[in-house]
This record gives structure tokens, C-alpha cells and sequence, in this order.
């Protein structure tokens, strides 16, 4: 046990205001001499949580709670007493004399901190003066990441020579070898221990105070692997730290959101781009504890996904936390599959923010994400796609916003509300038996694919086959066509499509130009959708010779038209059968719009059928 003299607490205790300290966590408003929020430690719409600035001591009348301000961080940190006069230590720099009787972690863990900013320090003088031509290589690297010497200045990057150098140095400076093992800046083999970091560029990771708690090596040019990060420690924890945290506090607590990456890099180019909000988790997945500290200071979190198939899963794992936190969850998709470094080097901060602007609520970017990857005018895919659909809503809670996307789904794949409907409380049911299975720790067989939703649920009504079908003939044309079909680019781009995919297929290959090649074209389409060629290759009414290509894709154009105007007036006047759900205005608006609707189809049809006279 570690004694922390009550001087050192009284000294903490006196550097610490309650107001600010609960303010960064609670809007808080001036009644009187005192200030009123709602409480952090029950749910609660009127406040009933309130801090004296004059006794510094806080209380909730919903839940009773209340105390000094080391009884508020050990509640709202999950701390025991010690630790949270540690905590608040460090949030005021204060230095704890503390006195050990049986062990010594007290002091074990501030020779900690002092071992690791001395090998911060090694590490970056190392990278800033060393001659050597290995430092001059980490030098140049950084450079031609776009780092200079300024920026590695203000993220105090390093440079790992290896060969014992640390080592000695920290054994020179009184560390004992298995302190410096303890630090996991070291490794033993035999009786002797090493450099754990050797050729690499050090990201060097502080805490919530900047104080240096673990270091990320980086590998100059490739290999395995690409990041040496420490391990675990008595002051390192990877579910619970986030990378530039403190140099992110300010901005995130001011502009009230936090953009969370996933590579150290990427922080430092959006800073250095001016995005100071920017935060990344460590070499791991983003967990609870990492949500629950950013929603001290922040409303929004933006989470910024690498376009791979590992920052997708990251994605979809995500949503698991979206009723965790009062926070709201947004993301973000960099184009081109770009990373957010790569991204901030070749476009402007403006750029950036416009990107920022257009972010998705985080199901709703999940949701696309995974409806994307089918092709819903299969039936079976369009199976599929509502049974990984319905997966991600297991995650919101019941309520208005689970039945928003739940009818959002539905609209997306075309399906009957109560089909969704019952998809999605069928997941829930299975994951309630899942996390009851798991409670009785007997393991319950994994359903991947749901037996009840096959094929047969999702059957495409007729007009839906005949829209998808006449989709496939368009994009039959294009692919055999690419140069006659520009002209009609615009016409088709605005077609209002059964199928999202087809629709992306189209403008890919409509994008490819007028000198792109029928295989050309193809290629692109299968980058689109692996299974693109059968649907390029199914088109019939290339094999009709009778007709001119021109005629058959204007005559195709107006079809597909005509049946979206149908959909389009289908789904209005079985509004327009409840009049009850509108104003008078907006009724009559929707009145007029059915019959520019209905004008406009009899016009097409018109045209269609003379059209087919002609033939
Ligand atoms: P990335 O591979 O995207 O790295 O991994 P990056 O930051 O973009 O790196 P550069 O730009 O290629 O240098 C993202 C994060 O995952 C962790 C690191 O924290 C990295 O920043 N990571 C990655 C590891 O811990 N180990 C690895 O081998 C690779
Ligand atoms: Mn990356």
C-alpha cells in the first residue's frame, strides 16, 4: 500500500474546481451562487445535479449522489480513492510524495513515467541530431511523409538506433534492468535485456496530461511489422488511451466533436491541416472506454474508417456503442480509398471539412456500406442483404430512431415494412438468447445465414423483374456502345433506378469516357460488382438487328423512365388515401404532383407506343 500524505491531497484538492472539473462533462447553468445540470450519473431530462463553487462540493437530488471532487472522478473515472488523487495530481501537475509500506507501486509508477520521458527524450534527440546516416534515413522518411523537422518537434518524434543504445543510456542513468522491462522499452534474452525498438521511427503516445506512457515504432520502407507498438503497462492501457488526446483536449471540448482516425500519421496531417479534434486509437479496435472518455468532452464523434475491408468491420463493430453514450456517431467516407494523410496532402483543408460535412449517421453509413455490396435485384441477395441489414439495427435501441432506419431499409430493398419488421426483432430475439447462452457460458451454434428469411420472402413483383430486367438491357448497351451511349450520359445518370447497383454500375462505366473499350468497361463494372459480366452479358436486345441502337436505347431511356414514374406514382397515391397524415397544403401539393406525374406517364407512354409503330 502506497500512503499519499494529506498534505499532497489537501494541495490537489485545492488546485481542483469542482465547476470546471464537472463543466467538462456537464452543461452547466448559473442559478444563484451555485450551478445546475443534469446529472452525469443517472439519466435524467431536468437537472437535478448541482456544484457549489463556494464549498466545492456537488450533489444530485435524483440519485442522492455527492461529495468532494475526488468522490466525482472516482465515480465518474471508476477509480478507487488513490487513483483518483492520482488523476487529479496529474490534471494539475502536481507531484505526489507518496509513501510506501508493503509495496511500492506509488513510486514504481512515477519512476515509470520518469524512465519513459527520458527515453522520449533519447529517442528524439536521436532523430534531430544524431549523424549517423540510419538517422538521417528516419529524417528523410518523415520528409517524404510530409513531416519536417518543425513538425517533429511538436510531436516530439524519435529515432530508435538499436545496438543497446537506450538501454545503456537508461542503465547509465540509474534504471534498473527490469524496470526497464517493466517500461517495455526493453526486452531480456538470457540474462541480458535489449533494445525492444531498433531502425525505427518512434511515435511516442502520452496520456490525457502528456505525460509519455508508450511508444509506436515504424518500420523505414516495409516490412513485418509495420508497427512496433509497446505493450501493455502499468501506465499503458490500449483500450483506455488515445493517441494526441492531449493535444486534441482544447479543440475537442470547443468545437464539441472529436474525429477519431486510426493511424498515428493520420493525426499529425490533420492537425497539421488545422483539424486539432482529431484523435486515434492505438493499434487496437475502438472500445467502450475510449467512447466514454471522449464523451466527456465531446456531442459528435466522427469516426474516419481506412476504405479497406478492416476498416469496414471497424465500422460495423462500432455500432455496437451507439446507445452507450449520449453521444451521436457520424463517418465519414474518404474517396478513392484513401487514408486520411494521404488524403489531407493532396487536397485542401476546405476539401476536408466539406467531407466532414457530408458524414453519414454511423448505422445509416453502415447500413449503405452493407446494402452496396449486394446486388438486390437478385432475390437471393436482396435475402441476404435485409438478414445483414437487420443485424446492424440489433444495435439501436427500440425506438424512433430504430424504426426510422428499419423503414429506411425496407425502402431500399423494396420489401414490405412488416417483413423488415420481423427480421429485425428476430435478431434481436437471437441476440437476447445469444448474451443469455453466453451468461450460462453454454455455447449456442453460430447462425450466420437465417433459414426463415430464404429467397421466397423477398420474391420481386412483376413490374419489379421487368424494371431490373430493362436495367440490364441498358447496361448491356453501354458496355457494347461506349462511345455512341455518351451522348445520353446525363439522361442516364438521372435515371431513377430500381436497382442502386445497376445504377453505380452505369455511371462507372459512363465515366469511363468515349475511348474506353467494350473489356475496358467491363473490368470496371466487375470492380463495381464481382458478378457485373453475367449482368453485362444477359442484355437480348443487342441480338435484335432489326432495330437501330439508337432507337432501342431511346426507346429503353423512356421505358425505364416510365417505370420509375409509375413506382414514383404508385407510392403517392396510396398517400394521398390518407389525408389525415398531411396539412391542407402539403395535401394539395401532393394532389398537383400525382397530376404532373400522371401527365407525364401518359405522355411517355404515348410516345412509346407510336414508337413502336414505326418499327
Ligand atoms: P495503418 O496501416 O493504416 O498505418 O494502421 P498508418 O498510420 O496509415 O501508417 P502509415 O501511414 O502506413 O505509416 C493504422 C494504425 O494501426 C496500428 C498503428 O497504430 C497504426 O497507426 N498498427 C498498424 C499497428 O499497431 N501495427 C501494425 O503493424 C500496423
Ligand atoms: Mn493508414
Amino acid at each position: 500500500m502506497s500512503l499519499i500524505p494529506n498534505e499532497d491531497i489537501e494541495a490537489v484538492r485545492s488546485a481542483t474546481d469542482i465547476v470546471s472539473l464537472a463543466a467538462e462533462t456537464v452543461v452547466l447553468k448559473q442559478k444563484g451562487q451555485e450551478f445546475w445540470g443534469c446529472c452525469p450519473f443517472h439519466e435524467e431530462k431536468t437537472p437535478s445535479f448541482k456544484v457549489n463553487p463556494a464549498t466545492q462540493l456537488w450533489h444530485c437530488f435524483g440519485c442522492s449522489n455527492g461529495g468532494d471532487v475526488f468522490k466525482y472522478i472516482m465515480l465518474r473515472e471508476q477509480l478507487d480513492f488513490p487513483d483518483a488523487v492520482r488523476y487529479l495530481a496529474e490534471r494539475s501537475h502536481i507531484e505526489l510524495h507518496e509513501v510506501q509500506s508493503q509495496s511500492k507501486t506509488g513510486s514504481k509508477r512515477s519512476r515509470l513515467f520518469e524512465l519513459m520521458a527520458k527515453a522520449e527524450d533519447f529517442y528524439h534527440r536521436e532523430l534531430m541530431r544524431s549523424t549517423k546516416p540510419k538517422a538521417q534515413e528516419a529524417r528523410d522518411y518523415l520528409a517524404g511523409r510530409g513531416f519536417n523537422m518543425e513538425v517533429s518537434k511538436r510531436y516530439k518524434l524519435g529515432y530508435a538506433p538499436g545496438n543497446n543504445k537506450l538501454v545503456d543510456y537508461l542503465l547509465s542513468e540509474g534504471y534498473k534492468p527490469q524496470e526497464l522491462i517493466d517500461a517495455n522499452v526493453a526486452v531480456r534474452r538470457g540474462q541480458r535485456v535489449f533494445d525492444r525498438f531498433y531502425e525505427r521511427v518512434i511515435f511516442p503516445i502520452h496520456d490525457e496530461f502528456s505525460k509519455t506512457i508508450a511508444f509506436g515504432g515504424r518500420i523505414m520502407g516495409s516490412g513485418e511489422p509495420k508497427y512496433l507498438n509497446s505493450q501493455e503497462t502499468q501506465i499503458f492501457h490500449k483500450s483506455k488511451n488515445l493517441y494526441a488526446l492531449d493535444l486534441a483536449k482544447e479543440a475537442l471540448v470547443l468545437s464539441s466533436k472529436a474525429i477519431v482516425v486510426e493511424g498515428y500519421t493520420d493525426v499529425i496531417g490533420l492537425h497539421e491541416a488545422g483539424f486539432k479534434n482529431v484523435v486515434a486509437t492505438l493499434g487496437t479496435a475502438l472500445t467502450e472506454q475510449h467512447i466514454k472518455i471522449l464523451s466527456r468532452f465531446v456531442k459528435q464523434i466522427y469516426l474516419i474508417f481506412d476504405g479497406d475491408e478492416a476498416g469496414q468491420n471497424a465500422a460495423q463493430r462500432a455500432l455496437q456503442f451507439i446507445d452507450a453514450t449520449k453521444a451521436d456517431f457520424y463517418s465519414v467516407l474518404i474517396p478513392d480509398n484513401q487514408d486520411p494523410l494521404e488524403y489531407i496532402s493532396e487536397h485542401s483543408s476546405e476539401e476536408f471539412k466539406v467531407l466532414l460535412e457530408a458524414a453519414q449517421p454511423l448505422i445509416k453509413f453502415v447500413l449503405d456500406k452493407t446494402l452496396l455490396s449486394f446486388d438486390l435485384s437478385i432475390p437471393d441477395e436482396r435475402a441476404r442483404a435485409l438478414n445483414e441489414g437487420a443485424e446492424a439495427l440489433v444495435y439501436l435501441k427500440e425506438g424512433i430512431l430504430a424504426d426510422e432506419y428499419t423503414r429506411y431499409l425496407a425502402d431500399v430493398l423494396n420489401a414490405e415494412l412488416p417483413t423488415v419488421k420481423r427480421a429485425v426483432s428476430n435478431k434481436r430475439a437471437k441476440q437476447r438468447n445469444f448474451v443469455k447462452a453466453e451468461a450460462n457460458s453454454s455455447s449456442q451454434p453460430k447462425n450466420g445465414y437465417n433459414r426463415e428469411l430464404s429467397a421466397k420472402s423477398l420474391p420481386l413483383s412483376q413490374d419489379e423483374a421487368l424494371a431490373l430486367n430493362a436495367e440490364r438491357e441498358l447496361l448491356a448497351l453501354i458496355a457494347s456502345y461506349p462511345a455512341q451511349m455518351q451522348q445520353y450520359k446525363e439522361r442516364i445518370i438521372n435515371l431513377s433506378w430500381f436497382s442502386k447497383l445497376n445504377s453505380m454500375i452505369a455511371q462507372a462505366m459512363l465515366e469511363q469516357g468515349e475511348d474506353a473499350t467494350a473489356t475496358r468497361l467491363v473490368q470496371t463494372a466487375k470492380s463495381i460488382h464481382p458478378r457485373a459480366d453475367e449482368i453485362l452479358s444477359a442484355g437480348k436486345l443487342l441480338s435484335n438487328t432489326d432495330i437501330e441502337p439508337s432507337q432501342t436505347v431511346e426507346f429503353l431511356l423512356d421505358d425505364l423512365t416510365l417505370k420509375s414514374l409509375q413506382r414514383n406514382l404508385r407510392e403517392k397515391k396510396t398517400q394521398l388515401k390518407h389525408p389525415e397524415a398531411f396539412d391542407a397544403k402539403s395535401y394539395d401539393d401532393l394532389f398537383e404532383e400525382v397530376a404532373r406525374l400522371q401527365k407525364e406517364a401518359r405522355y411517355l407512354e404515348h410516345k412509346m407506343i407510336e414508337a413502336s409503330k414505326r418499327v
